[in-house]
């Protein structure tokens, strides 16, 4: 579907791309007084500029309103477990390792020491969700197993000589 949109799109634009450089190219032996053409294409740029300006304002201000993404809305009785993760050189500190398919999760990941990444892989190896572990800061992971197994949690970001040995793992029970 986005792909149909995406190719339509792009062949309007191929299209009115062509039709103004046959414009151009028909018109280019003609001659005409420079300043009124200058005149009035300073006062289309002015135009162009103002409405960009104002349309991104307006699409910007409309989209931050959003933030943060992602955030879920738990229903009554039903609060997520609350996970304290705390990165260090060079492992992984989880106050709780053991979950349930279905529980909704909160990981609030920081660090101890430097900046490490936070992700989270299922059996496959495949990252399922990440964010960074950063010093002074708590980033929230909002997570819900839909399968149960062992889950590995490995540092994304090239912490020091033993990043590679940051690696954590997580059960998930039916
Ligand atoms: Cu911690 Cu790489």
């Amino acid at each position: 579907m986005i792909q149909t949109v995406a190719w339509m799109v792009s062949l309007f634009f191929m299209l009115v791309i062509t039709v103004v450089f046959a414009f151009v190219a028909l018109k280019s032996k003609e001659k005409q007084d420079y300043e009124p053409i200058k005149k009035k294409w300073y006062k289309a740029r002015t135009f162009y500029g103002v409405t960009l300006v104002v349309l991104f304002l307006v699409i910007t201000i409309y989209t931050l309103r959003e933030l943060p993404y992602n955030q879920p809305v738990y229903s009554a009785g039903n609060d997520p477990t609350i996970v304290d993760v705390e990165a260090l050189q060079f492992g992984w500190n989880i106050s709780d390792t053991e979950f349930k398919v279905g529980e909704p999760i909160e990981f609030h990941v920081t660090s101890a020491d430097v900046t490490h990444g936070f992700g989270i892989y299922d059996e496959e190896l495949n990252l399922i969700a990440q964010t960074q572990a950063m010093p002074e800061y708590t980033n929230k992971v909002f997570i819900t197993f839909d399968k149960p197994g062992t889950y590995e949690i490995l540092c994304l970001e090239y912490c020091g000589l033993a990043h590679h040995l940051m690696i954590g793992t997580i059960e998930v029970t039916e």
